[in-house]
């Protein structure tokens, strides 16, 4: 489907940047004495975890789970399953969930409710693009970068069937 498209910006490396840092200044505030634990999802939150973490001056941990989904496109669209799971446990730590792109929820939703059946102290997410036209399932985002329009986001960590992770600035793709 896109297999010919090109890249537009969306939201330039500039912008990121600022918006990565105000996204820090809240977190610094909320979890500056709670020694949190960041978990980043594989493999799409890689690159806005680390630019968000190295503006975190206080004490944290990070840690990183990968899921599957069958979900695009397909019948059984929703069906996740833990891959990589957690090698720290969660019971009464604030937990900080680093996602890359919200969509129709569900797979935030799994993950959501995976983790807090482990009693975490707090649980809340942080989520460089949202993209609400698509929900299926409300979600609350407690810390959003971007809010995406209804088209398929790349670059900064987000692919498309495995490429475009390595650009600079969010962009769509679009066919030519
Ligand atoms: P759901 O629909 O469960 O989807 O909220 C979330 C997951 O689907 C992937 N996703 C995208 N990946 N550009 C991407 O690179 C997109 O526009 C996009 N929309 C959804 C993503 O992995 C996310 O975790
Ligand atoms: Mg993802």
């Amino acid at each position: 489907m896109y297999s010919e498209a090109k890249p537009r910006i969306l939201f330039t490396r500039q912008e990121i940047e600022a918006t990565v840092s105000q996204l820090a200044v809240r977190i610094s505030k909320d979890y500056q004495d709670k020694n949190p634990l960041l978990i980043g999802i594989l493999k799409g939150s890689f690159m806005f975890m680390a630019d968000l973490i190295r503006l975190l001056n206080f004490p944290l941990e990070v840690e990183f789970i990968r899921l599957s989904s069958y979900g695009r496109g397909r019948a059984s669209a929703g069906k996740i399953k833990v891959v990589q799971g957690l090698r720290t446990p969660i019971k009464g730590r604030d937990v900080l969930v680093i996602e890359d792109i919200v969509d129709t929820g569900l797979t935030i939703t799994f993950l959501l409710d995976y983790l807090q059946k482990k009693q975490p102290a707090s649980l809340k997410l942080c989520a460089l693009t949202d993209k609400p036209s698509r929900r299926k399932i409300p979600v609350t985002i407690d810390y959003l970068g971007f809010t995406v329009p209804d088209k398929f986001v790349v670059g900064y960590g987000l692919d498309w069937d495995e490429k475009f992770r390595n650009l600079p600035d969010i962009c769509y793709l679009e066919d030519e």
